[in-house]
C-alpha cells in the first residue's frame, strides 16, 4: 500500500464545507416550486464559485457529466486557484433534484476530495450498490448473495432477527423483484423516492436512521460519492458497473476502466484519505433541511475527515438581507 498523500485535508475541510453551504443557500429559493434545472443549475453556480477561491489545484473526477453534455463542473474540469495540492474532486451540487423540487426528504449538496489520482473515474452509467453500517466483519455480505442471503447474513451478524432489519432501496420498476424477497423475509424496507447518496449514508448511523443496510442500482458517480462518506464514517460499500448499451460500455472505457465487471470495495473507490461535506436542502434523518426566518437562512452541514474519523456538525445563520 502507497504511503498518505498529505493534501492539506485539515484546513480544505473547512473550505469544503463553505462550497456546500453555498450550493445549498444558492438552491434555497428553489425547494418546493416544482422546478428541477433551476434548482440544479443555482447549486452548480454556486459550487463552482466557490471552488474556484480555494487554494488548490483541482480535477473534477464526479461531476455534472461529460464534458459536451455539462457546461459547468464537467468531468475533467480544473477548478480551484490554481495553487496548492493537486486534488481530485467528486461533487454533485443537488443529489436530489426531483425531491428538492417537490420539497421531499434528504436532498443533500455533497462535494468530496482526495489527493490526486485516488477516485474511481466512474462513467455516467448505473451501478450496483451494497452497503452496511460500520462493526461488521468484511464481506458479511456481498453483491454476490441473493437479497434473502444478504437479509439473513446482517440479522446473524447483528445478532437479531430477520425482521429486525430495515433496508433501503430505491423505488423503481427494476428493484420489484429484490423488494419482494427483501418483504419475504419479514425486513422492513425504507422506499426512497431518489438520493442514493443519503440512502447509503443511512447505513453508518443506524440508530439515529433505522437503516441496516442499502441495496440495489443507482448512479455510478452517486457510488463514489457515497463511497468517500463511507470512507469517513466507517461501514462498507460494495459496487459494480452495470451496462445498458455499447454507448455505456464505451464511457466506461474512455474513464480508463478496463474490467468491466470489477466488484469495487468502498477502498477501490476511494483510494486514500479524502473529506467530505454535505449539506442538508430538504429534512431527512440525517440532516436538517435550509430553514427559513425572516432576514436569515439556517443550513446544517456534516463535514467529515477520513484521515481521523471526525464528524462535525457545523450550522450556519447567513443573513438574507
Ligand atoms: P438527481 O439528483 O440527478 O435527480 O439524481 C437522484 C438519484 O435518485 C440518485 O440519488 C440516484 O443514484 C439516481 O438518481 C437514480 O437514477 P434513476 O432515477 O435513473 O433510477
Amino acid at each position: 500500500m502507497s504511503a498518505p498523500k498529505d493534501f492539506n485535508d485539515r484546513m480544505l475541510s473547512l473550505g469544503l464545507a463553505r462550497v456546500a453551504e453555498q450550493a445549498a443557500i444558492a438552491s434555497a429559493d428553489y425547494i418546493g416550486r416544482g422546478d428541477e434545472k433551476a434548482a440544479d443549475q443555482a447549486a452548480v453556480n454556486a459550487m463552482r464559485e466557490q471552488l474556484n477561491k480555494l487554494d488548490i489545484r483541482g480535477t473534477v473526477v464526479i461531476g455534472e457529466g461529460e464534458r459536451d453534455e455539462a457546461p459547468m463542473l464537467y468531468i475533467g474540469e480544473e477548478v480551484g486557484a490554481g495553487h496548492g495540492p493537486e486534488v481530485d474532486i467528486a461533487l454533485d451540487p443537488l443529489e436530489g433534484t426531483t425531491l428538492t423540487a417537490k420539497d421531499m426528504p434528504n436532498a443533500l449538496t455533497v462535494i468530496a476530495m482526495g489527493p490526486r489520482g485516488t477516485m474511481l473515474h466512474a462513467p455516467d452509467v448505473y451501478m450496483d450498490k451494497l452497503a452496511i453500517g460500520p462493526g461488521y466483519p468484511e464481506g458479511v455480505v456481498t453483491l454476490e448473495m441473493s437479497p434473502k442471503e444478504r437479509v439473513a447474513a446482517l440479522a446473524k451478524a447483528k445478532g437479531c432477527r430477520e425482521d429486525e432489519v430495515t433496508v433501503c432501496i430505491l423505488e423503481r420498476p427494476r428493484h420489484e423483484e429484490m423488494i419482494a424477497e427483501v418483504r419475504a423475509t419479514g425486513a422492513a424496507i425504507r422506499l426512497i423516492t431518489d438520493g442514493d447518496v443519503a440512502g447509503v449514508m443511512h447505513t453508518a448511523d443506524p440508530v439515529t436512521t433505522g437503516i441496516d443496510m442499502y441495496m440495489g442500482s443507482g448512479g455510478a458517480p452517486e457510488g463514489v460519492l457515497a463511497a468517500s462518506a463511507l470512507k469517513c464514517m466507517g461501514g462498507q460499500i460494495y459496487g459494480r458497473l452495470l451496462f445498458r448499451n455499447d454507448d455505456e460500455r464505451k464511457r466506461a472505457e474512455k474513464a480508463g476502466i478496463t474490467d468491466l465487471d470489477r466488484v469495487y470495495t468502498r477502498d477501490d473507490m476511494v483510494t486514500d484519505n479524502v473529506i467530505f461535506a454535505a449539506t442538508g436542502v430538504t429534512s431527512g434523518s440525517l440532516l436538517p433541511g435550509i430553514k427559513r426566518e425572516v432576514g436569515y437562512l439556517t443550513t446544517e452541514t456534516i463535514l467529515m475527515r477520513s484521515k481521523t474519523g471526525s464528524v462535525r456538525r457545523m450550522v450556519y445563520r447567513n443573513p438574507t438581507r
